[in-house]
C-alpha cells in the first residue's frame, strides 16, 4: 500500500494525497446528480485521509456522512480533518475493514439492515485482495436500502483489456507489490452486484483513466 498512497502528513496526524486536489471535482460532477434527491446515511468505505468525505459532507449538508477506514493512521487523519471542518452532517470515523464479509457501520440504532441511502467507496479494490471487493457488495447487498446506492471510483479493465497504457503498467506494478492486487475487470465487479442484488446504472469515464461505476440495489 505504501508505495501506492503516499499522502504527505501534517503535525496533527492530517494526511494530504495529491490525487484528491486532482479528482475530488470530477468525482463529485458525477455523485452530485444522485445525491441530490436522496434524504440520510452516506457511508465511505476505505476513507483514506478523509478529504473526500470531509468535501462531500460540505458539499451535501442534508445528507449525513459516516467515513470509515480499517488503518488506525487513515483513522487519525479523518479525525484531524474533520475536527478542522466542524461539519454537523459528518460522523464520527468508525474502523471498518472490508474483508470481513460482516461488517457493520454505524451506531447501534442505526446499524440495521437497509438503512443506508448510499456508499462510495474510491481506490480500494485494486490496491486490496479480491475479498474486499466481496465484502464490499456483500455489506451494499445487506446495508444499502431499496434503490440505495453504490459509487465506485478508480481504474477499471473493461471486457479483459485495459483501457490505457499507463493502467497496465500500473496493474503490473500492483500484481508485483502483492499478487492478490491488480486492477479489476468490470464485468467481475458486476457479477459480485449481481450476485448481492445491485445492478450497474451507470459506468462514467473519468480523468486519468479512471471510472466511477454506479450500482443500484434493486428491490
Ligand atoms: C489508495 S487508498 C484510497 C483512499 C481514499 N479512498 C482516496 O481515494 O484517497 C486505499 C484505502 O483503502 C483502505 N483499505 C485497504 N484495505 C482495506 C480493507 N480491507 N477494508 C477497507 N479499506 C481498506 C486503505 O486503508 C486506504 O485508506
Amino acid at each position: 500500500m505504501a508505495s501506492f498512497f503516499n499522502p504527505q502528513s501534517g503535525p496533527d496526524g492530517r494526511l494530504d494525497a495529491a490525487a484528491f486536489h486532482r479528482n475530488h471535482e470530477p468525482i463529485w460532477n458525477v455523485i452530485e446528480p444522485y445525491l441530490r434527491g436522496l434524504t440520510g446515511d452516506v457511508l465511505e468505505a476505505g476513507s483514506g485521509t478523509g478529504q473526500h468525505i470531509v468535501e462531500f459532507a460540505r458539499k451535501a449538508p442534508h445528507l449525513a456522512w459516516w467515513p470509515s477506514d480499517p488503518s488506525e493512521a487513515h483513522l487519525r487523519s479523518i479525525a484531524a480533518w474533520a475536527d478542522g471542518a466542524k461539519l454537523p452532517n459528518l460522523r464520527p470515523a468508525r474502523k471498518i475493514d472490508l474483508s470481513d464479509p460482516d461488517w457493520q457501520w454505524g451506531d447501534a440504532a442505526r446499524a440495521r439492515p437497509h438503512a443506508l441511502s448510499a456508499i462510495f467507496c474510491a481506490n480500494v479494490i485494486h490496491i486490496a485482495p479480491w475479498t474486499v471487493a466481496e465484502g464490499l457488495f456483500a455489506g451494499a447487498g445487506r446495508h444499502l436500502k431499496t434503490g440505495g446506492l453504490l459509487f465506485l471510483y478508480g481504474p477499471f479493465k473493461r471486457d479483459g483489456q485495459h483501457t490505457a497504457p499507463s493502467n497496465e503498467a500500473f496493474d503490473a506494478s500492483l500484481r508485483a507489490s502483492d499478487p492478490r492486487w491488480g486492477v479489476r475487470d468490470m464485468a467481475d465487479v458486476a457479477t459480485l452486484a449481481t450476485r448481492q442484488g445491485l445492478r450497474r446504472i451507470d459506468c462514467v469515464a473519468m480523468p486519468a483513466n479512471n471510472f466511477t461505476l454506479i450500482f443500484q440495489r434493486a428491490e
